[in-house]
C-alpha cells in the first residue's frame, strides 16, 4: 500500500474523475466532508470503482451509540481507513471499533483518531478549551486514549509523530497531513514539514493535498512524493 494518501479536496465529481484518469495504478486517497457534502458518499463508490484505497476523512464525534451505527454503515462502504475525534473520549472510540466490525464485509477498516486539530493553537487549548498544559501532552494522552481504545493510531502533525510512537509503540499508525516539498508555497498551513522529514520522524502515512493536485504535472510529483517515503 502506498504511504502517500491524496486528498482529494475536489467538489465536484468530474474533477475527481478527471483527476484520477491520471493514475493507472490504485494510489490511496482521502476523501472529506468538502467532497462527501457536496457529492454525497456515492463519491466513495465512484472513487472504489476506479480500484483506489479510501481514506474517508468525516472525523465522527458523537455519543458512544450514534458513532457505533454511523460506523457500521460507512463500513459497508468498504472503505480503508476512517476517523473519529479523540475528544469523544475512550467509550465513543470504542464504540466506533464495534460498528466498523459490524458492518465490515470481510476485514474492519482502520480507525484513527484525530487529537488535537493542528489549526487549535495553545492559547484557543488553554482559554477556549479549558485544556491546560502544552498541546503536545494532550496529544499524547489522546493518543495513549486511541491506543487504550483499540484503535490503529491517530491523525497528527509531522512534528507530534515521534512523541506518539515513544509513548504509544512503533505500530501505532501515524498519519500526518501539512506536507509541502521545498519548492512549495505554503498555502493557510501554518507548521509544514517535507516528506523526507515526515519519513524521518517515523510517519506512517503522508496526506498531501494542494502539492499535488495543484501541481503542473500531478502524477509526476505524487512519484517524487512517494519515493521520498520509500
Ligand atoms: O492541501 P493540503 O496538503 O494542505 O491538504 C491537507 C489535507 O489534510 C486537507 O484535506 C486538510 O483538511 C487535511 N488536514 C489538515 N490538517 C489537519 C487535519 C486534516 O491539513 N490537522
Amino acid at each position: 500500500m502506498s504511504k502517500t494518501i491524496v486528498a482529494l479536496d475536489f467538489s465536484s465529481k468530474e474533477e475527481v474523475v478527471d483527476f484520477l484518469k491520471q493514475f493507472d495504478e490504485p494510489i490511496y486517497v482521502k476523501i472529506g466532508m468538502e467532497l462527501t457534502y457536496a457529492c454525497g458518499l456515492e463519491i466513495v463508490k465512484t472513487v472504489k470503482e476506479m480500484g483506489h484505497n479510501i481514506f474517508l476523512d468525516l472525523k465522527l464525534h458523537d455519543i458512544p451509540n450514534t458513532v457505533k451505527g454511523g460506523m457500521k454503515n460507512l463500513a459497508k462502504l468498504g472503505v480503508n481507513m476512517t476517523n473519529v475525534h479523540a475528544a469523544g473520549g475512550i467509550a465513543m472510540m470504542k464504540a466506533a471499533k464495534e460498528g466498523l466490525a459490524l458492518g465490515a464485509q470481510g476485514q474492519s477498516p482502520l480507525c484513527i483518531a484525530v487529537t488535537q486539530l493542528t489549526s487549535t493553537s495553545k492559547e484557543a487549548m488553554n482559554e477556549e478549551l479549558g485544556i491546560e498544559g502544552e498541546v503536545i501532552d494532550c496529544v499524547v494522552k489522546y493518543a495513549l486514549n486511541a491506543k487504550a481504545a483499540g484503535l490503529d493510531g491517530v491523525v497528527c502533525s509531522v512534528h507530534e509523530a515521534a512523541a506518539i510512537k515513544k509513548a504509544c509503540g512503533p505500530g501505532f499508525l501515524t498519519v500526518t497531513p501539512g506536507i509541502r516539498l521545498a519548492s512549495d508555497s505554503v498555502d493557510d498551513q501554518k507548521r509544514v514539514a517535507t516528506p523526507s522529514y515526515a519519513k524521518e520522524q517515523g510517519c506512517d502515512y503522508i496526506v498531501v493535498g494542494r502539492s499535488i493536485t495543484k501541481s503542473k504535472n500531478p502524477k509526476e510529483t505524487y512519484d517524487l512524493i512517494e519515493n521520498m517515503m520509500k
